[in-house]
């Protein structure tokens, strides 16, 4: 990351080919956040971007099918001036790993119509088992000279499979051109992690085991697996949010100070907390399945598959030693919130009554962070309630991002990304040595799951979760 970086305009000139162009994350995601992109003023003042999947389609179609996913996911109009100009960026190339031909012309007109030697830019947003031919087709034409590829997640399915991609991915780019994307990584509050951490006094001297009892990664969800059957049986909430998304959150929260915010420094630093995870321990995981995913069309009727993860994780260093975290997410669930809660722990010496009139114990410190964006971060507190006696009530002191800044320039995670990727920083994507560990603390797991307790749509998971974080307790639900 550019140190002091504005919304940085790239200034080489593009062609960006987006694979899986009709796809639903492109159609969700990728073109509305392209033309975001193009609106803000932030793409190169000269770009081509041609959509690629196996099905032919017109250019006309295209732009069509590119302005009806803008219109219905995308925050900006597809009108005006503005569109106008985005659309005629905007060509269609059918390709196969063994019919390329296509797409070269594509690419050849498009590097003729900006003239000189635009940079090239792969967008893979197809399925995982589409990678390694799409990587031929590139190294084996001359489409992977001069060019930065963008891989979808997941990334492998274990530690062989994410080796045999890395292998790869080596055979033709070499590890500075290669963008494994995490969306969580390019949503504003995750980076903020690092301005909240490491840009103020205030917090840094208690982010350690000396300060802090736990910590929890909360993400619950409430979708269900939205006809994703195909996706969901194979992957399920591990693969699909927790060694993709959850185990990154992690990675900020845990690491130590980089020396710079420059790429190669902070994945250093996150690396070394993924070194420091010891094996997942399995009786340490609670699966989950919600009731009914088993008729969900699509789904064996015996599925093992879990919709549904907590777990206890522990990052063995100097920092975090007998510190847990503990990671929630799943499908179905009572609400859908992004939460990183720092428990506190209890003052040495305790000159209050412990129950604050309530019968309750005093509850510990929090520092809760809210990484939806745009996302809020409180202090959870004891403070004297007004009167004769000296009581307690709990206080929170709080910072919201919708109120504290102008949201004009806020980015979607993929527009974050994109436009990293299109300036070379590889600050917030994942590096092979780091995702490569991860799958290594998670083989214990992969390889002898326990079985998934079910749970009721809409509640917070099985039962047993709550043994899992006991002596504490999970702060969410936090409203009545
Ligand atoms: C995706 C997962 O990567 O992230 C989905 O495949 C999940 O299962 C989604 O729902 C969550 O992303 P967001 O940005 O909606 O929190």
């Amino acid at each position: 990351m550019t140190p002091q970086r504005e919304n940085t305009v790239s200034r080489d000139d593009h062609v960006i080919v987006l694979f899986g162009a009709t796809g639903d994350l492109a159609r969700r995601m990728l073109l509305p956040g392209l033309f975001h992109l193009a609106k803000a003023g932030l793409l190169p003042a000269r770009y081509r971007i041609i959509g690629s999947a196996r099905s032919a389609l017109t250019d006309d179609e295209f732009r069509q099918y590119a302005k009806d996913a803008v219109a219905e996911y995308g925050l900006a109009e597809p009108t005006g001036e503005a569109w106008r100009e985005f659309a005629n960026s905007l060509s269609f190339a059918a390709a196969q790993p063994t019919q390329p031909q296509p797409l070269l012309d594509v690419v050849a007109a498009a590097e003729k119509a900006l003239g000189g030697q635009p940079r090239r830019l792969y967008h893979l947003a197809v399925p995982p088992v589409a990678f390694a031919p799409t990587i031929g087709m590139l190294a084996d034409t001359d489409l992977a000279r001069n060019a930065r590829i963008i891989i979808e997640k997941p990334f492998g399915t274990d530690l062989a499979s994410a080796h045999a991609l890395n292998e790869t991915i080596h055979a033709t780019f070499d590890e500075s051109q290669v963008f494994r994307i995490d969306h969580f990584l390019g949503k504003e509050s995750v980076a903020n992690i690092l301005a909240l951490r490491f840009a103020n006094g205030l917090f840094e001297p208690i982010w350690n085991r000396d300060h802090i009892s736990h910590i929890q990664i909360d993400v619950p969800e409430t979708i269900g697996i939205e006809g994703r059957a195909g996706f969901f049986e194979q992957t399920g909430t591990f693969r699909d949010m927790i060694v993709t998304h959850l185990f990154q959150v992690l990675g900020l929260v845990a690491m130590e100070p980089p020396t710079s915010l420059a790429a190669k420094q902070l994945r250093d630093e996150t690396t070394k907390v993924f070194e420091a995870m010891p094996p997942l321990n399995v009786t340490h995981v609670v699966r989950g399945q919600y009731r009914g995913y088993r008729d969900e069309p699509g789904v064996d009727a015996g599925s093992q598959t879990e919709t549904f993860i907590a777990a206890r994780v522990e990052v063995d260093n100097w920092r975090w030693s007998g510190v847990p975290f503990y990671l929630r997410t799943g499908k179905s669930l009572g609400q859908k919130r992004r939460m990183i809660t720092l428990g506190l722990k209890q003052p040495p010496m305790r000159m209050f009554a412990l129950d604050l009139g309530t019968g309750q114990a005093a509850p510990s410190n929090q520092l809760a962070i809210d990484f939806d964006d745009p996302g809020w971060i409180a202090a959870r507190f004891l403070a004297k309630e007004p009167g004769a006696a000296m009581r307690l009530g709990e206080a929170t002191m709080s910072f919201r991002y919708a109120d504290s800044f102008c949201s004009q320039h806020a980015l979607a995670g993929y527009e974050r990304l994109i436009l990293d990727a299109m300036l070379g920083d590889q600050s917030l994507f994942t590096r092979a040595d780091g995702i490569e560990r991860l799958w290594q603390v998670s083989a214990r797991l992969l390889d002898n799951p326990p079985p998934v307790e079910p749970y009721t749509r809409g509640s917070w998971g099985p039962e047993s979760i709550h043994r899992l974080i006991s002596p504490h307790h999970w702060y969410l639900p936090d409203t009545p």
